[in-house]
């Protein structure tokens, strides 16, 4: 399939930004993050949990970004007001327009508004430098996470 680049002048009133369920990140999820294997790969431990959030970014009907944010703590820190932020995808066409800043951006006030002061993610290698663009710092050595590659534990103090 020829992939055509969205390209938009990228003005944040034109994308609207909504919480949503797993099952609908799933629709990214899957091209982005778990291309070609089955849609259960998909699913991550506390998706459905009252203390997880998915946001997803919308050009009109179409879900083009996604992430999560759960409950969940590292021993990289002792910060005890902390979130891990996991499935951050936007889908191929839309990706470098921006999306996905912008919805990492609303995640990250909404923890805020709720007292949360650290948000810290399993960084692939590939999008290491996105995370650092967003002010996020990697600790500790990079480690493999089997059939997906080499990530970095990143945080960010909000
Ligand atoms: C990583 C990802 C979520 C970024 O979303 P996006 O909408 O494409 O990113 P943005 O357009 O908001 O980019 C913001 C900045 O990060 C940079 N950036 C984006 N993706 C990058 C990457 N993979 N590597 C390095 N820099 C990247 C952009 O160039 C841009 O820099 P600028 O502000 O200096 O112009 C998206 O590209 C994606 O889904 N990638 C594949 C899945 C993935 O690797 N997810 C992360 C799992 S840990």
């Amino acid at each position: 399939m020829k992939i055509t680049k969205i390209n938009k002048h990228i003005n944040s009133s034109d994308y609207k930004i909504k919480q949503i369920t797993a099952e609908e990140a799933f629709t990214v999820r899957h091209p982005v993050l778990r291309a070609g294997k089955p849609i259960e790969t998909c699913a991550f431990d506390g998706d459905n949990l009252e203390t997880t959030f998915h946001f997803g970014i919308f050009d009109n009907e179409t879900l083009a970004g996604i992430c999560t944010f759960l409950k969940n703590t590292t021993p990289c820190t002792s910060e005890k007001a902390q979130y891990q932020l996991r499935g951050m995808a936007v889908l191929k066409p839309y990706q470098n327009n921006g999306l996905g800043s912008i919805i990492l951006k609303h995640g990250e006030r909404v923890l805020k508004a709720k007292n949360i002061n650290l948000v810290w993610c399993n960084a692939r290698e590939v999008a290491a430098n996105f995370y650092k663009k967003k002010g996020y710092k990697t600790i500790g050595k990079p480690f493999n996470i089997k059939d997906i590659g080499l990530h970095y534990v990143m945080i960010k103090k909000l």
